[in-house]
């Protein structure tokens, strides 16, 4: 299908995805039909997109003439038959399988054969949708991201039957729309809704665990490794009920693979309606307050210490070797990135305690959450080890804050906040580049893009190191004794290659 703006799009479901997938195509210039169950609910649909349109012409982005013909190309259908003449219908209803379903055999009557038919389904199978329905290769999954008129990515999803004249017609399209289209198969939560699993699952698990309330788990994630958002603020945008609902989906789909299992903290919030930003309750209540984190209190000179030898691998070395200048290197704790405060060992964290760590160096340690750029960094996330004086820990925080950071100290935490949920992005990113999800180029692209993180997880792991990705893994997999930080099969081998090309 040639794809140009005379294409007529039909978008079915008016809730945020849907809306913001039609004031896409229309803004791009396309005439767009938009259905809902009920024509109220088509009419709220349209209202928002105006509002949000209005919101572009407030900040002076649209000029009130294009305002009007966006609008303009907008129009509701008030039956699912009055999207007979659709070129492409992109479907963004409910997330059942049966609903899908019964929308796509509907629709296989009602559209002409080469009418492209598309799900924005987040999760759920697009071979399953398309099966039993007539001309299966023209459907496919065209994936978008909360906010879809933002968010520059679309994965074109390639189910059993998709034909490639599909999948190239639905890049083009994505194209034409100023997104990025990565392509993909037709596997559980596809690329981003996969790899990014644990990004909402480890901070979820920190809040059971009682680690550091919302605020810091996501500010430690944010200000700390520099995600766009922190994940539980994330979960608020995205809708509560919609992100549990695609953890529910990933984790059934993996035949219950302990590694996706739903949080029960999740699970509360849902069943008591507080969805996020949506119902003005979430994870926080929205308008969201400015949170005071509770960062350490500028220490006074006294707790200042000498620093005496600095050491370890890559990036973060790098970093702090411009922070500390000139001091000798020293193979004290190998392959761990470490700093020593007088009597202090200040660590990067390999995935064990700092208690741990006290005990096998016999001495005061501190561990530190990753930072993407140790010297720019507004914020240091750091545990200390129960054993330490509080006048040692304390050289630790005051070393950080002379450097202009605010340090949070939080709970003795193996892998602590950050580090881990990297640690198992990396872990997730390679098991999908093993099972020939998309190709590596791709996901590290669908990552930077769907979800804005700060680099892809492949080429983090490369900078971080495999073998380090792995330590921390292996460490939490020996702390909780569970199959969800199992390091995958690519890991260990990439880890290997490394460790071959070092000698
Ligand atoms: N709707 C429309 N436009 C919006 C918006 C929204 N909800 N939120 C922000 N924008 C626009 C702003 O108007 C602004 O436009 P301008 O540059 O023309 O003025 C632009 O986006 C940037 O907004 P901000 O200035 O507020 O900038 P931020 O730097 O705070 O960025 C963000 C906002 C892009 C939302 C950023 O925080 C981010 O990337 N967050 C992560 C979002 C994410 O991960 N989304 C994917 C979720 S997963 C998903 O959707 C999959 C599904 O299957 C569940």
């Amino acid at each position: 299908m040639q794809i140009s703006e005379h294409t007529r799009i039909a978008v079915i479901g008016s809730g945020t995805m849907g809306a913001g997938i039609a004031q896409l195509a229309a803004s791009a210039g396309h005439p767009v039909q938009l259905y809902d169950i009920s024509p109220a609910a088509t009419a709220r649909g349209l209202e928002s997109i105006a509002r949000s349109l209005q919101g572009r012409v407030d900040k002076g982005r649209l000029t009130p003439e294009a305002y009007q013909a966006t609008l303009g190309r907008l129009h509701a259908a008030d039956q699912l038959t009055d999207l007979a003449d659709a070129d492409i219908v992109i479907e963004a209803a409910a997330e059942k399988l049966e609903v899908k379903q019964q929308l796509f055999r509907a629709l296989a009557e009602i559209c002409a054969p080469q009418t492209l038919l598309t799900t924005n389904t987040s999760s759920i199978s697009v071979t399953a949708i398309a099966s039993g329905i007539a001309h299966p290769g023209r459907i496919a999954g065209l994936h978008f991201f909360n906010p879809a008129p933002v968010m520059k990515l679309v994965e074109v999803v390639k189910g059993l039957d998709s034909d490639s004249q599909t999948i190239e017609s639905l890049c083009q399209l994505a194209g034409r729309w100023g997104k990025t289209a990565v392509r993909c198969q037709s596997t559980p939560g596809f690329i981003v809704n996969r790899v990014a699993r644990p990004y909402y699952a480890e901070a979820w698990r920190a809040l059971e665990e009682q680690v550091a309330p919302a605020a810091v788990i996501d500010a430690a994630l944010r200000d700390g490794a520099r995600f766009p958002m922190g994940p539980l603020e994330l979960t608020d945008l995205i809708g509560q009920d919609v992100n549990f609902a695609v953890t529910c989906s990933v984790f059934n789909a993996f035949w219950q693979e302990r590694r996706f299992l739903p949080s029960l903290v999740q699970q509360e919030l849902v069943l008591a309606g507080k969805w996020g930003r949506k119902s003005q309750q979430g994870v926080y209540r929205w308008p969201r307050q400015h949170d005071e984190l509770p960062v350490v209190r500028a220490l006074p000179q006294e707790a200042a210490a000498s620093l005496q030898r600095q050491g370890g691998p890559g990036m973060w070395l790098n970093g702090m070797a411009r922070l500390t200048a000139h001091l000798s290197q020293s193979d004290l704790v190998a392959d761990v990135p470490f700093l020593e405060l007088d009597e202090v060992l200040v660590m990067a964290t390999n995935g064990e305690s700092a208690q741990q760590l006290a005990r096998r160096y016999n001495r005061p340690v501190v561990v530190l959450d990753l930072a993407d750029d140790y010297v720019n960094t507004p914020l240091v996330v750091m545990a200390a080890a129960a054993t330490n004086r509080p006048d040692q820990t304390a050289k630790a925080i005051h070393f950080f804050q002379q450097q202009d950071k605010q340090v949070l100290l939080v709970a003795d935490y193996p892998g602590l906040l950050a580090w881990r949920t990297v640690a198992m992005l990396v872990n997730e990113a390679l098991d999908a580049v093993q099972k020939g999800v998309a190709s590596a180029d791709d996901i590290d692209v669908a990552m930077r893009l769907g979800v804005n993180y700060p680099h892809g997880p492949l080429a983090w792991g490369e900078s971080l190191g495999w073998q380090r990705v792995l330590t921390v893994l292996e460490n939490l997999q020996k702390h909780y004794g569970e199959e969800r930080y199992r390091p995958s099969s690519l890991l260990r081998e990439r880890a290997l290659m490394e460790k071959h090309y070092e000698q």
